[in-house]
């Protein structure tokens, strides 16, 4: 069998399976293991492939096949055109998010233009229910003077994101800390001002009733401690949101990933100390709740 007929074969094969998946998978499995990139797999189509090849392949199209997420199958996940490392300790980063990151760069970006960080300093961030790290690493990638802490209940979260850290070269930036929403960094000194300038957050925000509703390659791989959001889904905002209220410079910003449907709930939460806006993704559903600390 040469390349393309095995790319054929194993995307049917998959596709017959399991719902979403085919030959793009088929591809990325391909590509994990023999390291030829897209364009390398079609020129090369005509390859033959040893029956060696075949055999390690082969259990991974099965795991495919069986519903598994492609990503915790090949260990990695683009985020804002990053790779990062992903296992199933960690949530695999969604496109979703890219709407806090966008939002989370625009507002630390005119900060870095109109305040007077110390040299060598500049705005200091708290990522709360880091996973991967795929905010934390994101952020310290794209602006290269931001500071950031790292918080995760899960410590083998954190090993993943320490790895995404380094992978990227901001591990010296950048501080993993195990503990409860932002409890860590009660009586720490943080950077220059003392105070954090943002918090990420994308903390599980799915309603406890809605756990066994959602799609098996979800709720069977993902780890429920990054899904289940309490009754309504919001318990965590509910106790994050004094807490960043407490670390928060005034003009700070609080970020906050929601489900759709949510951000009532949230603005009813958030009382008038904050200036709120919603905003949606590109689907047109409500996705991040922007919170500023008034001065
Ligand atoms: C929805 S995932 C988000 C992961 C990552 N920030 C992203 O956007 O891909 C939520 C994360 O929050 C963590 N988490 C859950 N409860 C927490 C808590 N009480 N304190 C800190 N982290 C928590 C989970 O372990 C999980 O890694």
């Amino acid at each position: 069998m040469n390349i393309s007929q095995w790319l054929h074969s194993a995307g049917k094969y998959m596709t017959e399976r399991c719902p979403g998946a085919g030959r793009i998978d088929a591809e990325a499995i391909m590509g994990h293991v023999t390291g030829l990139d897209r364009v390398s797999l079609y020129r090369d189509g005509d390859c033959a492939i040893t029956p060696g090849l075949e055999d390690t392949l082969r259990p991974l199209v099965e795991r495919r096949a069986g519903g598994e997420p492609l990503a915790y199958i090949t260990g990695k996940k683009e985020f804002m055109g990053l790779d990062f490392e992903v296992s199933p300790a960690v949530l695999i980063p969604r496109p979703e998010t890219e709407l806090l990151m966008e939002k989370a760069l625009d507002i630390l970006k005119a900060k870095m233009s109109s305040m007077d960080y110390e040299v060598g300093q500049g705005p200091v961030v708290a990522d709360v229910g880091t996973g991967s790290g795929a905010i934390a690493v994101t952020l310290a990638v794209m602006l290269d003077r931001t500071r950031v802490y790292s918080i995760d209940a899960s410590g083998a979260a954190l090993e993943v994101a320490r790895r995404n850290a380094a992978i990227h070269g901001v591990a010296g930036r950048v501080s993993f800390i195990e503990g409860n929403l932002l409890e860590p960094l009660n009586g720490m000194v943080l950077g220059g001002a003392g105070r954090l300038d943002l918090v990420a957050a994308n903390l599980p925000y799915v309603p406890s009733p809605e756990i066994p509703l959602l799609m098996a390659d979800v709720r069977l791989y993902e780890p429920v401690l990054a899904l289940d959001g309490g009754l309504d889904g919001l318990d965590l905002y509910r106790r994050l949101i004094p807490q960043a209220w407490d670390l928060l410079s005034a003009g700070g910003y609080l970020l906050m990933e929601i489900g759709p449907g949510q951000a009532g709930i949230m603005q009813s939460i958030l009382d008038g100390k904050w200036a709120v806006e919603v905003l949606q993704d590109l689907a047109g559903r409500e996705r991040l709740v922007v919170a500023a600390k008034k001065h």
